[in-house]
């Protein structure tokens, strides 16, 4: 694996979702894997868990991991090319990445769209241009429409909770296919935020191939059809919530009318009321959640959310991958 932005990067997801889960088994199985390697994990925009469970990965692989807030810390970076650079911005993209490919083995990077322009974020042009210049490996830690390391974390939650029921392929809302029904469902939130972690999930969930995947959103939350075409898209919640397995919730700003919140209908949070109507689902959400915004108390206090152990498994999917990166360096 040469960089880590999507699941295009990946050839086998459930080798990946093995060797993961072989590291929760065995954390430090490959703790001389990354001896002498650096990694800088750099990031625009803030972060809980993708900075934590990456150092802690990379510590795990006997990596060195160094944090750098460049939204804080750092100069402003230009990333426009032929920028006549009199304004606010003070180092280009151009000068900085190269530098920063000399400091380390391999670098990671945090950056959020501007919600304001669909097709300069939709161009990932702050982690492309990452890749043009920085001549290291890099990794997304969520980029301006994507989370892979986030949906490989949902992927290996979901493939642990199926191993630890039985018959194997766990659930039985996959309408007899004998794979899990996973629903990705909308949720309404105060501020307009990124579809990144729901562009991500459909098109892992999609790539992996093994559930019956449905995606429920009202009207005008359709995401870029680019990610979304192996799923069924269902406007009706409670319809797309019947016999479900898994329920990702999740909330997003319009693809369509790009940025804006269209319907903060409160009917959409998820609540145990709407769990009675699913296949005894688990519940699954990124987070940071809102919660009673997106989420009731009940379902994230009581046995059906799967929440902690899914921030959790974001060591371990930082770790595969990771070792992945080293393994081919
Ligand atoms: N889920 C996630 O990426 O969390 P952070 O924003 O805290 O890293």
């Amino acid at each position: 694996m040469k960089n880590f932005i999507s699941v295009n990067d990946v050839d086998n997801i459930n080798a990946l979702v093995e060797q993961a889960l072989k590291y929760k088994a065995d954390p430090f199985a490959d703790k001389q894997l990354g001896a002498g390697k650096r990694i800088g994990l750099l990031f625009l925009n803030p972060s809980l868990r993708t900075r934590l469970s990456t150092q802690v990965a990379a510590a795990n692989l006997g990596m060195e991991a160094i944090v750098f807030n460049v939204d804080k810390e750092g100069w402003a970076l230009e990333f426009a090319e032929g920028a006549i650079m009199n304004g606010t911005t003070v180092e280009h993209i151009k000068d900085a990445a190269p530098v920063l490919g000399q400091y380390f083995d391999i670098l990671s990077v945090r950056t959020f769209p501007s919600l304001q322009n669909r097709e300069d974020d939709y161009a990932e042009t702050v982690i492309n241009q990452f890749i043009k210049y920085a001549g290291v490996p890099i990794v997304s830690l969520e980029s301006a429409t994507l989370h892979p390391l986030q949906s490989l974390a949902d992927i290996i939650t979901i493939q642990e909770s199926r191993l630890s029921v039985s018959p194997p392929t766990g659930g039985g809302g996959g309408g007899g296919t004998g794979k899990p029904k996973v629903v990705l469902t909308w949720a309404p939130h105060v501020k307009a935020l990124p579809q990144c972690v729901a562009n991500s999930f459909a098109q892992w969930v999609g790539g992996w191939n093994e559930t019956e995947f449905v995606i429920t959103h009202p009207e005008g939350y359709e995401l870029d059809e680019a990610f979304t075409k192996n799923a069924t898209i269902i406007t009706n919640q409670d319809e797309a919530l019947k016999n479900a397995d898994y329920i990702y919730v999740k909330n997003w700003s319009s693809y369509k009318d790009y940025g804006k919140i269209i319907s903060s209908d409160t009917d959409w949070m998820l609540n145990i009321k709407k769990l009675a109507l699913t296949n005894d689902a688990k519940v699954m959400h990124c987070l940071p959640v809102r919660r009673n915004v997106e989420l009731s108390d009940e379902i994230l206090d009581g046995t059906k959310s799967l929440v902690t152990q899914q921030a959790g498994n974001r060591v371990w999917a930082a770790q595969a991958v990771l070792s992945e990166i080293v393994k081919s360096m």
